[in-house]
Order: structure tokens, then C-alpha cells, then sequence
């Protein structure tokens, strides 16, 4: 790839920088002067409806973002992922997620094999596997109903599946349990399994290496658990654990037959593979008709995002405001409020697939980078977010984005409830914007020594993404949506947002303290003093 201007070279990220420094403006004082800001400053697509007007910026601004995505060549990038290219250039490898979820019948040539029928083909393979377990067909050893799905995986492997099967919770069929296994702490494991009885439950071993840690240490264990409850009769495996991996040698050295393996492909990064038969634990709870209109979701973002121009394009928008508070105000984070119980677990998918994506520090030259990269995603649902960390938000001295996340209609018509928890979103962003003045606060009477804590500063920005109502398509497009946007910033930036090198010398170095932890002989051990200490105290205190 032919190497790029720097980006702080470049003329749009120059006037960026000199517009930033001049916008003076408040939002007050934006809203004061336009009094249409906030039907104009809204965009729709793929059934989203993004309000980004209490933003800080002007015409001029999004003039100018929209600017930097032509300069740093966003087009060509994005049709470069969309054509299967192998933009994931560190591992040399294309960057397809985006076929995982194309129609039937179309066509995604990598290397001249169309690959959209491998993935129908898995998907069928999938659905007729989870209408089995779901009608009951599909036995365990002992001839019992499976009634209990434990998925074992991490990472890409565990988040997107714990998420989806929350998200989706409410079109789930109740009459099985679902429980994810990710951490290598055995805690995880004991309490998953708990209550479970092992006649009625199957486990899906997630991995796309197949070498994780964490993933087969956890399904070693449930092996071991599963063996036990059935007798000691090691063929109860067979009928009890399936695998969903890119890797058929080491699922078999496991055990598990590879007609009770459901495959994906390298070209498909683990953070972005929920909707690859990553997601069969997804598809067994709420069934293959849904799984398919939450693929369907998935492809209208990806085709809003191919197709509309920049400036009412969702995934890009997004993105370039995230920018603009990053790069130009030093904005360190940017807090995701889901007003929706069912997504309490989406902070914390975005967290990997943000931060694992952008959390490089070299652009694709390999030149290290001088301007920030992802900033760091956090949240919880809402309202409860609003009585713990709001107040930072409002009040504190830190510049922290929000995007603020709604349903028009809710999954569960409880009284008033639904109206309480919207009018909270719509007032937690009036409030972040407008804020309270001193003498907004004086005209009420508070005393002159109280009302300086009682002022809000305002200006603190956000967004709002409204939908209908919690649908598995819908999911699908707000998962597209947060995909986009990471794509976005990584294009922006130059860096790659599909490999993780970083997560790899921490792997390696467990490795060599793993003996040194579990010898029976005092291990000589040459890491740094704090390490050796503490390696030294955890045996001592181990042995007593
Ligand atoms: O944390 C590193 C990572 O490689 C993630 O990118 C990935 O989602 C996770 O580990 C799990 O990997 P695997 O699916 O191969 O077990």
C-alpha cells in the first residue's frame, strides 16, 4: 500500500485544528442561533434515527470532518473492505464480517471463490442443529432433553454472544438456560454449572484458534464435568459438545466430531464475528427466523453504509464527531447509555470491539502515530448510570461524549414506565447541553454561598440514536452501526483495527510463570524484583 500524507499534514485535519481552537460557541448559543438545529442536524438510516445537533459543531465543522474523510481516502477504503481486499494487512488477511450477513444468493469473491455460499451453507447447517435442540430431537447421552446451553469461549467468542443472547432475551424460548463461561478463574466455570444437571446440558466450545487459554482450559474442565455426571462414560462427549472454530485439527484432537463443528474463516476478525456461527449459542435461544432478520439488520446498516453519502451516512457521522472530541479537545473517553435493560451487556462488547480494534499506536506504515487513536468506551444502562457516574458528567472537570441509546416502544408495557425512562434520556441530554446558569440558580432562591454548586456548566455534548423497538434486526443494525464507526476511525487514523498484537506478550509471559507457579522445586526466577517477590509470596502462601 502506497504510504500515506500524515495525517496532521493534511489540510482538512490543519483547519480541524485551527477551527477548533476558534469555536467559541456553546450549545446554548448554537441552539439560540437556529432555531431548525435540531430537525436539521439529524440523520436516518437503516431505520436509525441519529440526533447529533447538541454537538459542538457548526456547518463549518462537519464541512470540515467531512473534509478529512475525503482527504484520508475513507472511499476507497471502504469499498477496498467491501471488494474482500486484504486490508488487514498486518495479517495479511481480508476483512469480510460483511459477507457473514449478505443475502442468499449473492455474490463476495475472495481470492475467485464466492464465499457467500460457505456461509449460507454454515448457516443452514446451524439452524438445523439449533431447531433440533430446540424441538428436543437433538438428545443428550443418556437419552434426556437438553435443557441447558453453556458456551464457552472469550473475547470476540464470549462478548457478542453473552450480549446478543441478553439483547435478545425477550424472543428467547425460556424453556432452556443459557450460561457463558469466559474467565480462566474457576469461579466462572463452578457457578455456570452449578445447578445444572450434566444429562441435560450441551456445551458450545467457541474459538476461532482453538488454542486459547482460557477457552480450553474451561472446556477441559467441562469434559472432565460432563464425563463425571455421565458415569465415567467418555462417549458422552459426542452428544454433548459441539465446537464453532476456523481450526478442524485441534477440535478433533479434542474430541469433538467434526460433523459437530460449525466453522467460520480467517477473514472474519473474533470481534466481529457474533453473527458467524459464533453466535449459534444466540441462535438456540431465539431461533434461526430471528437469528436470520438479525443477519438481515446487519446487511441494511452495511449496505446504508456503502451506499449513502458521507454526510447522512450513520456509521461515518458517528465516527467523525468522535474524532472531532478526541483529537481536537483531548476527549479521553466517550461514555454508550443504553436506555434498554435487555442491552446491559453492550458496553461491554463495544469495549473490545472499540478499543481491541483502535488501540494501536503505529499507523499502516508502521510510523508511530502523533495524535490519539480509540479513546475508551464505557457505560451502563440507563437510568441507573444516572445515579452513579452522571455526576462526573455534569459537573466534573472532564470532557466525556455520550452516546445516549433508545426504543420508541418498549418490550414490556408496564404502566408508565416506558414514558419515565424516555423523558430521562431527553432530560439527561438537555441537561448535559444547556446546563443551569449562576443566575438561573440565584432567581430560585438559593443562597449566594450554595449556589456555585448548584450551577451546571452545560456545553457537555451528545448524541441520541432512537429506534422503534428492540428487535433482533434492529440489533443487527445498531452492532453494524458501532462496526462502521470503528472502520471509520481506523481509516482516519491509519492504523489497522484488525489485528491485536498488543493482548499477545502478556500470553506469552502467563506461559513462562505457569510452571514457575506450579513446580514442585523452587524455580529460578529471573523477572524483575517485583514480579519474583510476588511469584516467591504466592508460593509460600500457597504451600502453608
Ligand atoms: O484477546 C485476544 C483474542 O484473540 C480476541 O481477539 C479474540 O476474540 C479472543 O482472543 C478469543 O480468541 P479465540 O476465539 O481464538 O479463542
Amino acid at each position: 500500500m502506497e504510504n500515506r500524507k500524515r495525517l496532521t499534514e493534511l489540510p482538512a485535519w490543519k483547519a480541524l485544528s485551527a477551527h477548533s481552537r476558534e469555536h467559541k460557541h456553546p450549545l446554548r448559543d448554537l441552539f439560540a442561533g437556529d432555531p431548525e438545529r435540531g430537525e436539521r442536524m439529524a440523520a436516518h438510516g437503516a431505520g436509525l434515527y441519529l440526533d447529533y445537533s447538541k454537538n459542538w459543531i457548526t456547518d463549518e465543522t462537519l464541512r470540515l470532518l467531512l473534509q478529512l474523510a475525503e482527504e484520508t481516502g475513507l472511499r476507497e477504503r471502504i469499498d477496498a473492505m467491501f471488494r474482500g481486499e486484504k486490508i488487514n494487512l498486518t495479517e495479511s488477511r481480508a476483512v469480510l464480517h460483511t459477507a457473514l450477513r449478505a443475502p442468499k444468493g449473492s455474490s463476495i469473491r475472495l481470492d475467485g471463490e464466492n464465499v457467500v455460499p460457505l456461509v449460507h451453507d454454515v448457516l443452514d447447517r446451524m439452524a438445523c442443529f439449533a431447531d433440533k435442540v430446540r424441538n428436543g430431537s437433538w438428545k443428550g447421552h443418556s437419552g434426556k432433553r437438553i435443557r441447558n446451553i453453556v458456551n464457552i469461549g472469550i473475547g470476540g467468542s464470549d462478548l457478542g454472544p453473552v450480549m446478543a443472547y441478553e439483547a435478545l432475551k425477550h424472543y428467547s424460548d425460556r424453556s432452556l438456560t443459557f450460561r457463558f463461561v469466559s474467565n480462566i478463574d474457576g469461579t466462572d466455570f463452578a457457578e455456570a454449572v452449578q445447578d445444572l444437571h450434566p444429562e441435560e446440558t450441551l456445551f458450545i466450545v467457541s474459538s476461532k484458534t482453538f488454542t486459547t487459554l482460557e477457552t480450553m482450559t474451561n472446556a477441559e474442565t467441562a469434559r472432565d464435568w460432563l464425563v463425571q455426571g455421565n458415569h465415567g462414560d467418555r462417549t458422552a462427549v459426542a452428544k454433548h459438545f459441539v465446537a464453532v472454530s476456523t481450526n478442524t485439527a485441534a477440535v478433533t484432537a479434542f474430541g469433538i466430531d467434526s460433523d459437530n463443528m460449525f466453522g467460520f474463516w480467517d477473514w472474519v476478525g473474533g470481534r466481529y464475528s457474533m453473527d458467524s456461527a459464533i453466535g449459534l449459542a444466540t441462535m438456540i435461544a431465539v431461533g434461526p427466523g430471528h437469528f436470520r432478520s438479525m443477519l438481515a439488520g446487519f446487511h441494511e446498516m452495511d449496505e446504508h453504509f456503502r451506499t449513502a453519502p458521507f454526510e447522512h451516512n450513520l456509521p461515518v457521522l458517528l465516527a467523525l464527531l468522535s474524532i472531532w472530541y478526541s483529537n481536537f479537545f483531548g476527549a479521553e473517553t466517550i461514555a454508550v447509555i443504553p436506555y434498554e435493560q435487555y442491552l446491559k451487556r453492550f458496553p461491554a462488547y463495544l469495549q473490545q470491539l472499540t478499543m481491541e480494534s483502535n488501540g494501536k499506536r503505529v499507523t499502516l506504515d508502521g510510523v508511530e502515530v502523533d495524535y490519539s487513536t480509540s479513546p475508551i468506551y464505557w457505560g451502563e444502562p440507563g437510568t441507573n448510570g444516572q445515579h452513579s457516574f452522571f455526576q462526573l458528567i455534569h459537573q466534573g472537570t472532564r470532557l466525556i461524549p455520550c452516546d445516549m441509546i433508545a426504543f420508541v416502544e418498549p418490550l414490556h408495557p408496564l404502566g408508565r414506565h416506558h414514558d419515565l425512562l424516555l423523558a430521562n434520556v431527553f432530560a439527561q441530554t438537555e441537561a448535559l447541553a444547556f446546563g443551569k446558569t449562576l443566575e438561573e440558580v440565584q432567581a430560585e432562591g438559593v443562597p449566594d454561598w450554595l449556589a456555585p454548586h448548584k450551577v451546571f456548566a452545560g456545553n457537555r455534548p451528545s448524541n441520541t440514536i432512537l429506534a422503534r423497538r428492540l428487535t433482533p434486526d434492529i440489533l443487527g443494525k445498531l452492532v453494524a452501526l458501532y462496526e462502521h464507526c470503528v472502520f471509520v476511525q481506523g481509516a482516519i487514523w491509519n492504523i489497522n483495527p484488525f489485528d491485536q498484537w498488543g493482548v499477545e506478550l502478556g500470553k506469552a509471559l502467563a506461559q513462562r510463570i505457569i510452571p514457575e507457579l506450579e513446580s514442585a522445586e523452587e524455580p529460578h526466577l529471573a523477572h524483575d524484583s517485583s514480579t519474583n517477590a510476588m511469584i516467591r509470596r504466592y508460593r509460600k502462601l500457597k504451600e502453608k
